[in-house]
């Protein structure tokens, strides 16, 4: 899509904003649930999980073409929360994924050649709905998936994306849809009737990416924030969108950096940070601008913040520096093999004292300043335990990133305990420490 086109997609949908939010005051509330742990014992799971999806955003980050509406909607490897909403009249109310690196919602339609995905909720039936239509092909929207997908014909705007072992086809359609407390009469989104792959326990999708297809652009929020519990036996965490969508603290304690957009990939629908330095303890590593730079051919390199992965990976440089730092700053402690972890940097802990005091602070900064010091537990956890339920063994959160791609992904496990906010309309990015069972 050129951006002329999508900036008449995006003006087009500015008109097309439900009255709903017709006052730029509005805002409104859901809750996430996480939908797999990370305990001892639980670390191998989450790797692998991430891997899956590492594999499929660096594909999109490497390939420059277009938008990536239907491939980020197949084989999300680590599907990591999930909120509720409802859908048609009656309404029917489902869990489906949140995703900040895709952008179409989507779920499985009856009738149904191939629903392969064992969702929790019966399938969505349209003919049972009085509020459903489908969408021309001709529709702005059909028109924004990328030809290669999309077929017409009388079903109608036909996407048929396959990836890896996953995939998913169907058609486009409008519906009226709930999220808390707030209706949207009519949001785009894929009715899915051939698909396979494995969906966590969930009934579909929804995009929260930067395109003019996600939900977040749909209902021209123009901004939304999360605050992610690590305590999630706690409870649930809050996603907030428009005007709820603030953070709140006293001078120093929000810290913004601006939302950048990849010049090799300008539809994409990644969250992309400038992160300019990293300090371990008493190193500053020598960052330079090309460490998590954009690469300039394609459109690799970059750092991007994700709801979906749960670790956080560095480019092979950079990753280098850091356990570089954390190794030798940590000498007095007996490194052991991450290997049965699938993680790298681990560490003997038993009889260590208190390995809180030793293990060094993690700072990360972002252009214009914003500072980001790290809690303790978003970068170094225990994952293996003794008879008594003793921590044995920690290890560092942080891995490089696979098959020797130039990106960078800050994953949810480092904005736990953090109100963070995607502004869209103000293209920044900002967080603050909270407590989120108080946001
Ligand atoms: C979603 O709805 C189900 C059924 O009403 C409920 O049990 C669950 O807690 C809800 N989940 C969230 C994240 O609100
Ligand atoms: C799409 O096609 C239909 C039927 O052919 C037509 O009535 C409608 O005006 C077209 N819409 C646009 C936006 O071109
Ligand atoms: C439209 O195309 C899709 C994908 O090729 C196909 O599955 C579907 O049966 C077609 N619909 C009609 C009515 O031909
Ligand atoms: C799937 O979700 C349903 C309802 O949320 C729950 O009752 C069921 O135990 C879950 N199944 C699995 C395998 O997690
Ligand atoms: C390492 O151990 C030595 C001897 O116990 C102590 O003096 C030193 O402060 C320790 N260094 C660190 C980084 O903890
Ligand atoms: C990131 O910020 C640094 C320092 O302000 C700047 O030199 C660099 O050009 C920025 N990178 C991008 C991709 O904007």
């Amino acid at each position: 899509m050129a951006p002329s086109t999508a900036t008449a997609l995006a003006l087009i949908l500015l008109l097309l904003r439900p009255t709903t939010l017709a006052g730029d005051h509005h805002g409104f509330r859901a809750t996430l649930t996480r939908i797999h742990q990370l305990s001892p014992g639980k670390h191998s799971e989450a790797v692998r999980r991430d891997s899956h999806r590492l594999s499929l955003l660096s594909s999109y980050a490497t390939t420059s073409s277009g938008s990536v509406s239907v491939q980020a909607t197949v084989e999300n490897g680590a599907a990591s929360y999930h909120m509720n909403l409802s859908m048609g009249t009656p309404p029917l109310t489902f869990p489906a994924i949140i995703d900040t690196g895709s952008d179409l919602l989507w779920t499985q339609c009856s009738p149904c050649t191939k629903c392969a995905f064992k969702q929790p909720t019966p399938l969505f039936d349209p003919a049972k709905s009085s509020t459903f239509s489908k969408l021309p092909c001709n529709s702005t929207f059909c028109q924004s998936l990328p030809s290669t997908f999309r077929t017409c014909n009388a079903t109608g705007c036909v996407y048929n994306y396959r990836y890896g072992v996953g995939y998913t086809a169907g058609y486009l359609a409008t519906e009226k849809i709930t999220i808390g407390d707030t209706t949207f009469p009519s949001v785009a989104f894929g009715c899915s009737t051939v698909n396979d792959g494995t969906r966590d326990n969930t009934s579909g999708m929804v995009g929260l990416g930067r395109t003019p297809l996600s939900l977040v652009s749909q209902l021209g929020v123009g901004r939304f924030s999360y605050c992610l519990r690590s305590n999630t036996a706690a409870g649930d965490s809050p996603i907030l969108f428009g005007s709820l969508a603030k953070l709140t603290g006293g001078n120093g304690v929000v810290q913004s950096t601006p939302l950048l957009q990849n010049p090799g990939m300008p539809d994409s629908a990644f969250y992309y940070v400038n992160l300019t330095g990293i300090t371990v303890g008493t190193t500053d590593l020598p960052i330079t601008s090309t460490t998590f730079g954009f690469t300039g051919t394609g459109a690799g390199g970059g750092t991007v913040v994700d709801s979906g992965a749960t670790l956080t990976y560095l480019t092979k440089d950079a990753y280098a520096m850091v356990k570089k730092a954390f190794l030798s700053q940590m000498a007095n402690l007996t490194t052991v093999s991450g290997a049965p972890y699938d993680l790298d940097v681990c560490f003997k802990v038993t009889g260590a004292g208190d390995v809180h005091e030793i293990v060094p602070k993690l700072v990360l900064r972002f252009e214009g300043g914003a500072k980001y010091d790290v809690p303790f537990h978003n970068y170094f956890d225990g994952v293996d335990v003794d008879s008594q339920g003793r921590v044995t063994v920690a290890c560092l959160l942080v891995l490089t990133m696979i098959d020797d791609q130039s990106l960078s992904i800050i994953g949810n496990r480092m904005q736990m305990d953090m109100h963070v906010l995607y502004d869209l309309d103000g293209g920044m990015f900002s967080f603050a420490p909270a407590d989120c069972a108080k946001v």
